[in-house]
């Protein structure tokens, strides 16, 4: 009806119409990327918040959900831009995606595609896991390079060299990657260094693969052995999650399943920290205390007294935190790479002198300047920040340059005298579910604004 009145108006205000018609999208996503987060210190926090399920163990599980002939029903799923977007991957190649309060249905009855567009793929890092999930289903793909968070150089070699062992062809023209697997067959193969992604992509390329395939030298994360569980859920026979070896038998098929994936663990810790840098007392639900050993034995370190049992962390701070001497981060069992950006702000604001060790990434103390900015003291030199901690911040605009990053310095603005304003916004809304309102609960002056 508008469009038809439009036709027969003059050609300017047709010209106009239509601009405004093929800007929409893009005005969107300024006003997205104008949000910022205002936080106001001064409020210890206090009080119980349940986690939702993780978002590194629900982006492989999504594109797992190519390989079953059915539907599945996902709980617990938080509306995490990151999810979003595998989902619109998901649709790309023909499945049905319905997402209401916090349930996720996919009916991938219908895939019939295995071209994962580089639009979709390049804003994400985990889409690279679709090519194992897409050589399982279509024994094919064509797939954009992949995109994410930059933290410093993340290569894709190991996922390449695993699916090349298992028979895949693979090349690289025009910045995708064309993968054919008709010739794919069980063999055992053993990574050169331990990678979550990698590990994951082998196994969604194996389940459908009939004989034995071995995979040596595994990521025994926790999301690792949640995809397996998942498609476990489906009929998939895969044993040894969890350790160094996982052993997978391929079936025919993957038949429908209702799931619930694990709590997110980095969420979990992210508030667990946020509480030990204002003081207070707080319980955090739906978390296995497991995933989170290595962190609660530092927050522990640091003076906080934690409770725990079954999925509850209760942690009470009521003191100044004591700094940790060193911090390395590790696979798992060690400390998570994830978190070394949540305990950047906390040492910021502890009592003495922390040698953080980053050993994953290189890129991940891009914060350090804005946190300077608050008072911090940091010195950095290659993949190591000296931390001396000093009582209070001062509150200032800052901007985050990655999801973690971005939450490390809400945590800061906690503890930073008056107003911290994070710009930016749209890297934390890829892990967190409206940070602002889970801080809120727990009692903290945050609100997002325009
Ligand atoms: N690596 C290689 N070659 C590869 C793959 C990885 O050299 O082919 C290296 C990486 O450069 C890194 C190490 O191996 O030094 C480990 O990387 P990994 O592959 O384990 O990481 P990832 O699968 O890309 C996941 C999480 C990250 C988390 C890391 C480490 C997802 C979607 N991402 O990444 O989470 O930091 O494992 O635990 O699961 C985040 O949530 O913000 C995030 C970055």
């Amino acid at each position: 009806m508008i469009i038809k009145k439009f036709k027969n108006c003059g050609l300017v205000p047709r010209f106009l119409f239509a601009f405004c018609l093929s800007n929409i999208k893009f005005l969107m996503r300024i006003k997205i990327n104008m949000e910022k987060l205002r936080v106001h210190s001064g409020h210890k926090l206090f009080g119980s918040l349940k986690v939702c399920s993780s978002k590194n163990a629900i982006l492989p599980i999504l594109a797992g959900c190519v390989l079953c002939n059915g539907e599945i029903t996902l709980l617990n799923i938080p509306n995490f831009s990151d999810i979003n977007k595998m989902c619109e991957i998901l649709k790309s190649l023909g499945c049905i995606v319905n997402y209401f309060n916090g349930v996720l249905h996919i009916n991938s009855k219908n895939v019939d595609r295995f071209l994962v567009e580089n639009s979709l793929s390049k804003d994400i890092r985990a889409s690279i896991v679709f090519l194992g999930a897409l050589l399982g289903r279509m024994k094919r793909c064509v797939i954009g390079q992949p995109g994410g968070c930059l933290i410093g150089n993340r290569p894709i070699d190991l996922h390449i060299q695993g699916l090349k062992a298992l028979g895949a062809n693979i090349y690289e023209e025009h910045g995708y990657l064309y993968c054919n697997g008709e010739n794919m067959r069980p063999c055992t193969f053993k990574f050169e260094k331990q990678s979550v992604g990698a590990t994951q992509n082998l196994i969604l390329a194996s389940v459908l693969l009939k004989g034995k395939t071995t995979l040596k030298n595994c990521a025994k994360e926790p999301e690792v052995v949640d995809l397996v569980n998942f498609l476990k859920s489906m009929g998939a026979k895969v044993s040894g999650a969890g350790t160094g070896t996982i052993t997978i038998y391929g079936v025919d098929e993957l038949h429908s399943t209702i799931y619930l994936p694990i709590g997110d663990r980095i969420v979990a810790g992210t508030y667990l920290t946020a509480c030990a840098i204002t003081g207070g007392n707080v319980e955090i639900c739906n978390i296995n205390p497991n995933h989170l050993s290595s962190v609660l034995k530092k927050l522990s370190f640091c003076g906080c007294q934690l409770c725990i049992k079954n999925d509850k962390i209760k942690l009470l701070a009521n003191q100044r935190c004591k700094s940790l001497k060193s911090i390395t981060t590790g696979v798992f069992p060690k400390f998570p790479t994830d978190m070394q950006s949540i305990f950047l702000s906390l040492m910021a604001i502890s009592k003495g002198k922390c040698v953080i060790t980053e050993q994953l990434f290189d890129g991940r103390f891009k914060q350090v300047p804005d946190l300077i900015k608050m008072g911090a003291k940091i010195d950095t030199f290659c993949n190591m920040a000296v931390v001396t901690g000093v009582e209070n911040l001062s509150g200032a605009d800052v901007s985050a340059t990655d999801l973690r990053a971005g939450a490390g310095l809400v945590l800061a603005g906690l503890k930073a005298d008056g107003y911290t304003t994070i710009d930016n916004v749209q890297y934390i809304d890829r892990g967190y579910d409206h940070i602002e309102n889970d801080l809120s609960i727990l009692g903290a002056e945050i609100e997002r604004i325009t």
